[in-house]
């Protein structure tokens, strides 16, 4: 069923446990990731970036109604969440979509200015009744990157990220401790002793982004060192591309996308059980 994104991060807070979010790039990745949550018995959250929605012309009601419904059906508890917008006015569709929560990226923004931007949105995001994250410090890796999460100085700095919690009222904090965007090998490292330092000092849930490019061990250690939403998009499109050419390479005469999507979606949910048995453990 579909149920308030702010519902399954307090859950996971209370059980000092976490909750895994999965990009929806289409249909399949909706109904691969809610299949294997299913598997694995554990509640997901389905997010959308404004990447993706840009995908698809701009227009974000086909894909967020498409999830919301497959949602609905789900055994285990689903929420919808809208990922990395930069964008103020797909924020403000956020509310009408069947979103509980949106993610507002200023993160590339000098200091003073994601403060600004980032505390407007989030006095937005509570008068429409949405749980709202943000990100301070910076994960790189996606297209634009002015810089490489792995450099020290994009770092989240403890101090500084719990004066911007409390300057921005956000619900959770997206921190930059090691991980990149689109990493195609499990080959990151965190920084495990700065994870501890920022559970310390900041009073909101932590989310990790960039979590396909961090090996399983150090996802089990990152969740017990207290990160509690943890981002997974790239992991899932490697699944998803490499059974389609597995099955174009087999069958080159095949026209019809059902049978190569459906294995694909297939190894979208094998992919999602994995994982959240990893994290569960
Ligand atoms: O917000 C989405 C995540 O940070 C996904 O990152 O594609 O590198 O797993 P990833
Ligand atoms: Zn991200």
């Amino acid at each position: 069923s579909l149920v308030p994104t702010g519902e399954l991060v307090a859950r996971a807070a209370a059980e000092h446990s976490c909750v895994a979010a999965f990009n929806v790039i289409t249909l399949e990745h909706a109904e691969g990731i809610v299949a294997g949550a299913e598997a694995a018995g554990r509640p997901v959250i389905l997010q959308i970036s404004e990447n993706a929605v840009r995908y698809h012309g701009g227009r974000l009601a086909p894909l967020a109604l498409a999830a919301s419904s497959v949602a609905r059906t789900a055994t285990v508890d689903v929420a919808l969440h809208l990922d990395h917008v930069t964008d103020i006015d797909l924020l403000h569709q956020a509310a009408d979509t069947g979103f509980s929560s949106v993610m507002f990226d200023a993160g590339a923004l000098p200091y003073t200015e994601n403060l600004a931007a980032t505390a407007s949105a989030a006095r937005w995001a509570h008068g429409a009744g949405l749980w709202i994250e943000a990100e301070l410090g910076y994960v790189g890796g996606k297209p634009d990157s002015p810089a490489s999460a792995h450099a020290d100085g994009v770092r989240t700095d403890p101090a500084e990220a719990a004066d911007y919690v409390a300057r921005t009222g956000v619900d959770a904090l997206a921190v930059a401790v090691g991980s990149s965007h689109a990493m195609i090998e499990r080959s990151a490292t965190l920084d495990h002793a700065l994870i501890a330092r920022l559970r310390e000092a900041v009073p909101v849930p932590l989310v990790l982004h960039g979590s396909s490019g961090v090996p399983h061990a150090e996802l089990r250690a990152a969740v017990l060192a207290g990160m509690i939403k943890i981002n997974i998009g790239t992991a899932l499109n490697i699944s998803l591309t490499h059974t389609v050419r597995d099955v174009l390479r087999r069958e080159p005469a095949l026209t019809d996308p059902r049978k190569y999507l459906g294995p694909a979606r297939d190894a979208v949910a094998t992919t999602v059980r994995d994982v959240l048995t990893v994290l569960a453990a």
